[in-house]
């Protein structure tokens, strides 16, 4: 397979010049030094790691104090934060990779735990997820009913993406993705069963996307379109998602996504497999013609289904999440057609160095 791999091959996403094709999703591990939520040392060692990715997507990073909704999850707000992703920048292109940010901000999923001063999580509108969320101790409590944005407060918002743009630039990352998938702040507004707004932010499509446009304009300010990506995920169901019609929604942010000229969309699954109500479901193969740019997509890829999906021209290149977890030189066990190290789940979010660096490599197993 590895002497014909398409998988294998070079890339260009924007100013992005990427070896192969196998990306590293965007993975949340909880393993941040708190308090500060700053980036450290065993991070650092685990990005290097992983540096043979064609890409590295950074886990989510809130960009303000109140985007946040899990323990230990880094940020890009404070100087100390600044400094720790520096370090990582640096020894990912020491190792010869590539690394972009994703900047993040949870919206309804918070708790007022995590809130400066204790007060209510934002949203678009006071909608509660049903269920329960993490607070700080790493505990759950009952997702509580956020307090809806006021139209003022958006453009603020707004600017903290521009501001925790440029300490991602100045801390050497090579670009930046916009988190608007998975139930978090931007899907939220996109969404129409969690955005039930009357001012310009909310009712009509146009609107729905306002926010997403204002980001996108922000970040590339300081980005460039060609160091800017965004990714999206229509039929997630995650934190209480749903959307009376997907196909419309999310085909009319594909197309509108256009003008902006970005390195490129990240479409995340899940598929028509998905097991909450997402809405009604589509074939996602279906939006990557409507984007002019290159499409990484996600979900549950191994190789094969990579190769054929990047051949047929459904994926310009693919991000493996739980893969690149378990397999640190995962691309190069691509390449060897070599087994794959099974997870352990019980280490994805939060603790040390097990389940984190002590992956081995082919080398060492
Ligand atoms: C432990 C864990 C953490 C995750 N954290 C993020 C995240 O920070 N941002 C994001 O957009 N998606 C996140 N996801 C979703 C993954 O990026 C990816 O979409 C998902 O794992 C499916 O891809 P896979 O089947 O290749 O693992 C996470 C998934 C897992 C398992």
């Amino acid at each position: 397979m590895s002497q014909d791999s398409a998988l294998l091959t070079p890339v260009t996403l924007g100013a992005l010049s990427l070896p192969n094709r196998a990306i590293m999703a965007p993975l949340t591990r909880c393993r941040a030094t708190v308090p500060g939520n700053v980036p450290n040392e065993m991070m650092r060692t685990y990005y290097r790691q992983r540096a043979g990715a064609g890409l590295i997507i950074s886990e989510a990073t809130q960009v303000v104090p109140e985007g946040q909704g899990y323990p230990a999850t880094p940020g890009i707000h404070s100087d100390e934060q600044q400094a720790g992703w520096e370090m990582i920048t640096r020894a990912v292109h020491d190792e010869g990779g590539r690394i972009v940010l994703q900047l993040w901000h949870v919206g309804r999923v918070s708790h007022s735990d995590f809130q400066p001063g204790g007060k209510l999580p934002v949203a678009p509108s006071a909608i509660a997820i049903d269920g329960e969320g993490y607070v700080p101790s790493g505990e759950k409590k009952p997702f509580e009913t956020p307090r809806a944005l006021e139209t003022e407060e958006i453009p603020e918002l707004v600017e903290a993406y521009a501001r925790a743009t440029e300490r991602a630039l100045a801390a050497g990352f090579d670009g930046v993705e916009v988190h608007a998938a998975n139930g978090y702040l931007i899907d939220e507004f996109l969404r129409d069963g969690t955005n039930k707004r009357t001012d310009r932010y909310g009712g009509t499509l146009e609107n729905r996307m306002r926010l997403l446009r204002e980001v996108l304009a922000a970040v590339i300010r300081v980005a460039g379109a060609e160091r800017t990506g965004v990714r999206i995920s229509p039929l997630q169901p995650f934190n209480g998602m749903h959307d009376s019609d997907p196909w419309g929604t999310f085909s009319y942010v594909v197309r509108e996504l256009n003008p902006f000229g970005l390195a490129y969309l990240h479409i995340a699954g899940m598929g028509e497999d998905a097991p909450g109500d997402a809405g009604p479901a589509f074939d996602l193969a279906e939006l990557v013609p409507l984007f002019e740019g290159p499409v990484i997509r996600n979900y549950q890829y191994d190789q094969a289904r990579a190769e054929r999906d990047i051949e047929a021209g459904r994926a310009a290149a693919v991000a493996f999440g739980v893969p690149f977890i378990a397999n640190p030189d995962l691309v190069e066990r691509f390449r060897l057609d070599a087994p794959l190290n099974e997870p352990d789940t019980s280490t994805f979010y939060g603790g040390g160095e097990k389940g984190y660096i002590d992956y081995p490599t082919l080398d060492q197993a």
